[in-house]
């Protein structure tokens, strides 16, 4: 499903979206939720801190990471911490990071084993994985030309990202695929060309997400502006 909204209600109808989620959810039941790194998100974590009264049971996953301490400035777990975990008092036992450990590697192995034992052995549920879009068509840290991508086995793979000269931690396809609802979260118009071979022509690594029930591209005007909204209905 595509939504368009006005680029300067991109945030305040985000927040909305996903409050509307997360206060629909089957209460007394633990909800995952995955979140994106990136600056998209941002003022959307920090709105679903204020918009949010009750978090009981939510839990807050990674889609992916830097391969940094969780203080650094470039750590995504840092930014969801800042702009949500700790204004919403989320608690530790809720919020699952990926480990910074000795190697990107052990970080990545480590993150599955947890991963498995939560989504596989105990049959919880992925339910909501947001996701966003650089305009390169990459989504978490699955990099065009990136090896990652054909991972078909591990759920959590370390991925080095020559274009960024930097260590990614990444859920894999396999991993994705497991997430019943899947957000997409993209504005603006650097975005938009590439928006349209993900969307209309299956190009690049985003195009390759599906939720298991659902999968919504929450864009604005000016992302939407070079697709074609009149076949879509
Ligand atoms: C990250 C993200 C990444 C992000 C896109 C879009 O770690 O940076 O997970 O996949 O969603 O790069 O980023 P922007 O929202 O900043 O455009």
């Amino acid at each position: 499903m595509i939504k368009v909204v006005e680029d300067s209600s991109f945030v305040e109808k985000a927040v909305l979206y996903i409050k509307n989620i997360v206060d629909e959810r089957e209460k007394g039941k633990p909800f995952h939720v995955f979140c994106s790194g990136g600056s998209t998100p941002k003022p959307i974590y920090t709105g679903l801190a204020r918009a949010v009264s009750d978090w009981s049971l939510v839990h807050f996953w990674q889609g992916d990471e830097r391969y940094v301490p969780w203080d650094h400035p470039d750590s995504n777990f840092a930014m969801l911490s800042e702009c949500l975990l700790k204004p919403a008092r989320i608690a530790s036992s809720q919020a699952h990071p990926w480990p910074i450990l000795a190697s990107p590697q052990l970080s990545a192995d480590t993150y599955q084993t947890e991963l498995k034992r939560v989504f596989q052995q105990e049959g919880q549920s992925l339910n909501l994985q947001i996701l966003g879009m650089g305009s390169d068509g990459h989504t978490a840290s699955l990099f065009p030309d990136s090896q990652a991508l054909k991972e078909k086995e591990a759920l959590c793979v370390a991925n080095l990202v020559q274009a960024q000269e930097q260590h990614r931690l990444t859920l894999t396809f396999p991993a994705l695929a497991l997430s019943q609802q899947v957000l997409f979260l993209i504005k603006g118009a650097d975005k938009a060309n590439t928006l349209k071979e993900v969307v209309e022509e299956h190009k690049h690594p985003a195009a390759r997400v599906r939720g298991r029930i659902s999968t919504t591209y929450f864009i604005d005007r000016a992302a939407a502006s070079m697709l074609d909204l009149a076949s879509k209905g």
